[in-house]
């Protein structure tokens, strides 16, 4: 039977510690997509970008989101950014259940402390599409047209992951 959950939400929601206990709850293999592009590219998200740049790093991530997807049985955590494209957001709600995780920003912004923001390239200070408020506000539209929406704000990742296990089951 095709299972797949997908996760997404802005960065620091918990997509990735969320991701895995759901998926050794529901006994399903776990990938994270941030990490199956450092794994093919060989090189970490901020090198990536700092080589490349944001056009191409979504590129790429398009390209591995629609070849993971083959997997009929997954549990996914998206970067924070994947699903700003529609054709993306599309695939993934054709392909599973898509589950947004949020969060309150005043929780966000203690939870993203430096070492957090250090593996960010868009939350670098020189970032030109602006704060991490800026980009957390601008995002807020794309987040809201997921149907599931699951608040992080105030529950440990295994309350976290219970909760969208009562959801997709
Ligand atoms: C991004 C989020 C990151 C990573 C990249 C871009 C974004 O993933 O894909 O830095 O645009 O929100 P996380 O949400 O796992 O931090």
């Amino acid at each position: 039977m095709t299972q797949r959950i997908i996760l997404t939400g802005f960065m620091g929601t918990g997509k990735t510690t969320v991701g895995k206990l759901l998926a050794e709850k529901m006994g399903l293999p776990f990938m994270d997509l941030d990490e199956e592009i450092s794994r093919c590219t060989g090189q970490s998200i901020p090198e990536f970008f700092a080589q490349w740049g944001e056009a191409a790093f979504r590129e790429l991530e398009s390209q591995m989101l629609r070849e993971i997807l083959r997997q009929e049985r997954l549990v996914l955590a998206t970067g924070g950014g994947t699903l700003l494209r529609d054709e993306n957001r599309k695939l993934c709600e054709q392909a599973g259940t898509v589950v947004c995780l949020t969060c309150d920003l005043e929780v966000l912004q203690r939870r993203l402390d430096n070492k957090e923001m250090s593996y960010r390239p868009l939350l670098m200070n020189d970032n030109p599409k602006g704060t991490l408020v800026e980009l957390w506000e601008r995002r807020r539209e794309v987040y809201r047209k997921i149907f599931w929406q699951v608040d992080t704000s105030s529950k440990s990742p295994q309350q976290i992951a219970d909760t969208v296990l009562g959801l997709v089951n």
